[in-house]
């Protein structure tokens, strides 16, 4: 039985734990007036021709390339019709602002200024009427049928069509596809003057409708062919989906591809099922990772990132305005963050990272160096803490080194050395760090470990996962999102880390605790299986690589193979998801960032002026 069927019969609110089988969602395929006019090369221009309509007669559209101005219409005069453009309004092109700056000021800790404000998706009703887009043809189901489009449309589009028992359907464009007569033995005597008939066909998708007990409902009997169908309008589209405006217990990360209709994830789901953003290298994991932690910082969510590239302390900055249509306001976040980084010397932003020695075995710490004999250096090193334990509460690295000196062991210059290296790391102290102090409530804490070798990056992921998971258990700190970068480098499916162990037991039993996990990878294949299977929400942007589009395909319920080929070509901005009180795969054009993006790349050349 598939995912839909399960759903029938079931309010969409009281199903936050079920996908649907959505149809085909996202992506590239933009109609744009310029692809109407493209024409073999070197053919000369023609005039382009639409099979004649009997309905809705349009303006005809005048459009000019290098060679000539090219009427587009069709045979009884009917124009190919005007894209549909998204208003985009002008942005101020300051450039980065102020805060972007190092040597300027940052900006005041507390904000009061202009907040973001999603717009509301237009609170019309179901009924209002919309453009007609097409018209349905051919062989008609009651899943799917394929409609000639009469006006733009674009592939994942909702269109609505009318149902003779049901009313208004929500359906959704799927593949679409131009159909000319001009034959590949026609261009080669193409003249100024040939006509092309065509005609644009499209695959649509049905989604379904509400019933009168707000169920979500597919037809059971075929549409009519003959039928026109329309643009969705907002009232529908969030009424079938179930998007509903959710400010107050909802992360609001962007709008729905193609429409005005803001997609908020549900930040209670969110925390209760962990989440996963997936995407190839440069995909825009980071920015979206973002804009969630902003959504969480708004709403008094308490975070912890693990941070290993030192991205995440650009939060505190104001971003550079973007896209208006968004309604998002600028603005830093610098008094909702605490830093901690391992460095010695630390900015005055950032707090040593510091864990006591005291709770680590001998092997464990063997571990953290990088000496290949571990069993030989065992005995001196658990006589050398036995020593310490016997006298003192805590010890450092230090004093163990002093200890070992002593000995007259000969193996001691080696271990000497290697803990040596763990010394100059300086992540271990007499006394760590109390969780009081890494936890505020409703605060972010952000664990830089840019530069921090491998070993001891998983070290402290290990640690402060297992941390958090006990104290969560004690509700020694409030229920909070953990959220990791990088996944793949701390639980991999192949080998394991330190910290493999600790994050599987987040991710299968965190949720009882109230401990969020969020995991972020460019490399879905690389992560334990185990580990991605348990992420209720899954954010994925684009993926390219063979082996992760399978890992994301096996993982993602509801994904169909088409949205699965899509994946592959979504452009950077643009995310499908699933999870957090979305049931079926949406595809999201992300909001832009209030705060500033650290995660910019490094260019090897400057730009000339
Ligand atoms: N939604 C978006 N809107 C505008 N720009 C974006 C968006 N998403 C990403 N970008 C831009 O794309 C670039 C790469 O994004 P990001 O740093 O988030 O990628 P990433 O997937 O985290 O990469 P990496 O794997 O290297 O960590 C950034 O410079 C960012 O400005
Ligand atoms: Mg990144």
């Amino acid at each position: 039985m598939g995912l839909l069927d399960k759903l029938r019969g079931k309010k969409a609110d009281e199903r936050p734990d079920e996908r649907e089988e959505a149809p085909p969602v996202p992506v590239k395929d933009k109609i744009t007036a310029e692809e109407r006019v493209v024409r073999p090369k070197p053919a000369p221009a023609v005039t382009v021709r639409q099979v004649p309509s009997t309905e809705n007669v349009q303006r005809p559209a005048e459009r000019r390339t290098s060679e000539g101005p090219i009427v587009c219409k069709d045979g009884i005069g009917r124009p190919a019709p005007e894209p549909r453009r998204v208003p985009v309004q002008p942005q101020t092109s300051k450039g980065p602002v102020a805060a972007e700056k190092k040597s300027s000021p940052r900006p005041a800790a507390r904000h009061t200024g202009p907040v973001t404000r999603p717009p509301s998706a237009n609170a019309g009703s179901i009924d209002e009427r919309t453009e007609e887009v097409g018209i349905i043809y051919g062989n008609v189901g009651t899943s799917t049928f394929s409609c000639r489009a009469t006006a733009h449309m674009e592939r994942s589009e909702y269109i609505m069509a009318e149902h003779e028992d049901c009313g208004k359907v929500l359906c959704q464009v799927g593949n679409l596809i131009r159909k000319t007569d001009l034959s590949l033995e026609k261009t080669l005597d193409m003249s100024r003057h040939t006509d092309i008939q065509e005609i644009i066909s499209a695959q649509v998708d049905v989604v379904g409708y509400r019933d009168d007990r707000g169920l979500l409902q597919v037809p059971r009997t075929t549409f009519s062919a003959g039928k026109p169908v329309f643009k969705a309008n907002d009232a529908l589209i969030q009424s079938v989906l179930g998007l509903r405006t959710k400010e107050k217990s909802g992360a609001y990360i962007g709008l729905l591809h193609g429409h005005g209709v803001p997609v908020y994830l549900d930040i209670n789901d969110l925390l209760g099922r962990h989440a996963c953003i997936l995407a190839k290298t440069g995909g825009g994991k980071s920015y979206m990772s973002g804009d969630i932690i902003e959504e969480l910082m708004k709403h008094h969510v308490t975070c912890m990132i693990i941070d290993p590239h030192g991205e995440y302390s650009a939060m505190r900055d104001i971003g550079r305005p973007g896209d208006s249509r968004f309604g998002v306001v600028p603005r830093g976040y610098e008094d909702h963050i605490n830093e901690f980084t391992i460095s010695k010397n630390t900015d005055g932003l950032s707090k040593p990272l510091r864990f006591t020695l005291k709770t680590l075995e001998a092997r464990e710490i063997l571990e953290l160096t990088r000496t290949n004999d571990i069993r030989a250096h065992l005995p001196s090193l658990r006589k050398a803490i036995d020593h310490l334990r016997e006298r003192q509460d805590s010890y450092s690295v230090r004093e163990l080194i002093d200890i070992l000196y002593k000995d007259e062991d000969n193996k001691n210059p080696m271990l000497i050395t290697e803990l040596e290296y763990l010394d100059e790391i300086g992540i271990f102290a007499t006394r760590g760090n109390r969780v009081d102090e890494l936890i505020e409530e409703g605060k972010t804490t952000i664990i830089n470990l840019k530069g921090v070798p491998p070993d001891i990056q998983e070290l402290v992921v290990r640690r402060l996962g297992t941390l958090m998971f006990e104290m969560r258990k004690l509700g020694a700190v409030p229920p909070m999102m953990l959220i990791i970068e990088e996944a793949h480098n701390y639980c991999p499916q192949q080998g394991t880390a330190i910290s493999s162990r600790a994050l599987a037991t987040i991710a299968s039993e965190g949720r009882k605790f109230g401990l969020g996990l969020m995991v972020i990878s460019q490399r879905p294949a690389k992560i334990d299986k185990n580990v991605l299977s348990q992420c209720g929400t899954q954010i994925i942007l684009k993926v390219t690589n063979p082996n992760d589009v399978k890992a994301i395909a096996s993982s993602v319920e509801g994904l169909t193979p088409g949205m699965t080929e899509d994946i592959q070509t979504m452009p950077i901005g643009i995310a499908m998801v699933v999870g957090a009180g979305i049931q079926a795969p949406l595809l999201v054009d992300v909001r832009p960032r209030e705060s500033r993006h650290g995660g910019t790349g490094v260019k090897v050349l400057s730009e000339d002026d």
